[in-house]
């Protein structure tokens, strides 16, 4: 299948480079439909939108395109984790110095996910477990335990520092990945931890995957095999249009974020200001190598496997993102 062969031969080290996608993505033109049409027309297709059709193909074309599917994220994250999961503060100027200020990952932490005394938390695609720090200095001490799970297992160090430095109880992180479902070694840390409930939580994370990996994910959260019968929510928090609006986010940032703290912690501004730049170039890097999915097509596929999104909360980050919790219908 020359397409797919086409793609596989060029593939980039991305985030080694600076380029855009050739073809700015819409609501209109990365339909599942719309990219599925193009690859029949013979169009090579980038690694993120095949992600988006890879449901659609027959098992020969669809096993071939997720290899390159798999290489190309697994080089993307190699490159891209280490800046995106740093901790604010610490080492170059990163990502979550952008997020700190950022209305989005504190609210949905503290509010959304909100968890209880006794409840554990199990931050899918966690990277180094930032989210940890996100929660309240009571919510950190209550709850029962954290666990990031990440493929990128060079995470796990500073994964831990993180979490330990958090305040918060039986600390993990395990490695995995995700498109091939939860890891068996859960078992073993819940029943050891044996918290009340299991709230599961993807903050920007769980929607690169293709949908069949999306969907068998999404019931491992609550099979039995896994949380052992514990009860359990899915919490997702992801893009509305699959990436930041970088001109909007910029006009927030200038006119909101910057004068209310520039005085107050001037050093965190300049690094926030220093990472704006890096943090459009992913922007536009994710979607060429992840899918972008909607919230309609998400809530579709939690649907189509029996599950019924209960809360949404779409004003997180100046309404470019939605947050989401699923549960069995
Ligand atoms: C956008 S970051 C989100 C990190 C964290 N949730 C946060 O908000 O800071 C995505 C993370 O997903 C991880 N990742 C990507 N594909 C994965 C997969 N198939 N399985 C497990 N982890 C994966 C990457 O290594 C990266 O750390």
């Amino acid at each position: 299948m020359a397409t797919v062969e086409a793609i596989a031969s060029e593939q980039p080290r991305a985030g080694k480079q600076d380029r855009t996608p050739p073809v700015t993505l819409t609501r209109e033109n990365n339909t599942t439909e719309a990219l599925f049409a193009r690859y029949r027309q013979g169009e090579p297709l980038r690694p993120g939108p095949l992600a988006k059709i890879l449901h659609c193909l027959p098992d020969d074309e669809a096993a071939q395109a997720r290899d390159v599917i798999r290489l190309a994220q697994e080089n993307f994250w190699a490159d891209w984790a280490p800046w995106r999961c740093g901790l604010a503060g610490e080492g170059k100027p990163g990502f979550d110095d952008v997020m700190r200020f950022l209305p989005g990952t504190g609210p949905f932490a503290r509010d959304f996910v909100n968890p209880q005394k006794g409840d554990l938390v199990v931050d899918l695609f966690g990277g180094t477990g930032t989210l940890a720090t996100y929660f309240t200095a009571e919510q950190r001490r209550t709850m029962a335990g954290y666990i990031t799970i990440d493929q990128n297992g060079q995470l796990k160090q500073t994964a831990e520092a993180i979490i330990g430095k958090a305040g918060v109880r039986n600390g993990h992180f395990l490695a995995q990945d995700l498109g091939r479902g939860l890891p068996s070694e859960i078992r073993n840390v819940i029943r050891k931890i044996d918290p009340d409930q299991v709230l599961f939580v993807s903050n920007f994370g769980m929607t690169y995957l293709p949908a069949q990996e999306f969907q068998q994910l999404a019931g491992d959260c609550f099979s039995p095999e896994f949380t052992l019968g514990r009860p359990t929510t899915l919490n997702i928090h992801m893009l509305r249009d699959g990436r930041f609006d970088p001109v909007s986010c910029k006009e927030h940032f200038m006119s909101e974020i910057v004068p209310r703290n520039i005085l107050k912690s001037p050093a965190a501004v300049v690094r926030a200001i220093r990472a704006v730049k890096r943090m459009t170039q992913f922007g536009f890097d994710v979607q060429d190598v992840n899918p972008v999915w909607y919230p309609r097509e998400t809530t579709r596929f939690l649907t189509e496997i029996g599950l019924s999104v209960i809360r949404r909360d779409e004003t997180l980050v100046w309404g470019q993102s939605i947050a989401m919790e699923a549960v069995p219908a």
